[in-house]
């Protein structure tokens, strides 16, 4: 693995390789034991488009952990703001002697051309409505620790598909690790062009949502991206509620215990209630606290080079 752009850059046994390790950071993380040397010496730059709160914190966390040294970017503040060009940023920040770079940017496709621009190692943290690739294994991590195997887990993924680089990455990585995924979303925010890729990547779709919820192993819930909607948002609020929301009436008609995900930030009260946000099953947290360990395991993966995980 040489950059991480899409979960089409790993195998479902690399894949595996990465939650080993990043249960390893877990156990430390648990532990208490804060900092590993893995990537004493090593300068990692965060460079964030777009806003951020969990990616890009635990992004600056993982590195620190592993001893980098890590810097942070974002468009508010650099030169981009003055008209500088992607490809001038990218190179000026690599010039400087950088050893990896996690960028995440509005435009899909652009943490690819950035690889093409750069000789070390690029993570997508996040491009337009592309992919999403720490996301999605830090998703079927936290997913594979609640089920164990997630092979024949029928996974629901419901919400506003159209604008989700979360889905996108996470039906790839799911499918990979066996999992039977549904997603669910109103027409109107059903992505053109899926029902050709359901069928080639084996995954289905499906549009109402109290069919679908009955046979599900886990749910996860999306945000509406109602940033990214110019046209504006159809159905209304409300009639998204009724029809796509996990509201307290469907929590209750989840099976007992059924894990409930989110990648967040969540609208709560419109894709999500809070008293499902809030339920025991609930593992939005579990989610955050694992994506530290997963971008531990990916920054070590493709930084540390022959050097050991030993504290
Ligand atoms: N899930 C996610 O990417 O959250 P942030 O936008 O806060 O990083």
């Amino acid at each position: 693995m040489r950059h991480l752009l899409s979960i089409d850059d790993v195998s479902a046994d690399e894949i595996r390789m990465l939650f080993d390790t990043a249960a390893e950071m877990h156990d430390v993380q648990r532990r208490q034991v804060k900092k590993l040397p893995a990537l004493r010496g090593r300068t990692v730059i965060n460079l964030f488009f777009e806003d951020s709160t969990r990616t890009r914190s635990s992004f600056e966390i993982a590195g620190k952990w592993l001893s980098a040294d890590v810097i942070n970017l974002s468009a508010k503040g650099s030169s981009t703001s003055k008209g500088e060009s992607l490809r001038d940023t990218v190179l000026t920040v690599t010039a400087m002697g950088v050893d990896g770079l996690v960028m995440r940017h509005s435009a899909s496709g652009a943490a690819e051309q950035v690889s093409r621009w750069i000789d070390v190692p690029v993570v997508n943290a996040g491009d337009g409505t592309h992919e999403h690739p720490t996301q999605a294994l830090l998703d079927a991590y936290t997913l594979t620790r609640r089920l164990g195997s997630l092979e024949g887990r029928h996974v629901a993924i419901v919400g506003d598909l159209t604008h989700s680089r979360v889905f996108r990455s996470n039906v790839k990585s799911l499918v990979k690790l066996g999992a039977e995924v549904t997603v669910v979303a109103p027409p109107t925010l059903m992505p053109a062009g899926v029902s050709t890729w359901s069928k080639e990547a084996g995954f289905a779709t499906a549009w109402d949502l109290d069919e679908v919820l009955p046979h599900a192993d886990a749910v996860m819930m999306l945000r509406v991206q109602r940033e990214r909607m110019s046209g504006g948002f159809f159905p209304t609020a409300r009639e998204y509620t009724v029809g796509y929301g996990l509201t307290r009436d469907r929590l209750a008609r989840l099976r007992e215990g059924t894990p409930i995900l989110h990648p967040g930030p969540m609208n709560r009260g419109l894709e999500i209630a809070p008293e499902a946000a809030d339920a025991a099953a609930s593992l939005v947290l579990d989610q955050v606290s694992a994506g530290v360990a997963v971008r531990m395991s990916v920054l070590y993966h493709l930084l540390a080079g022959d050097e050991g995980v030993s504290a």
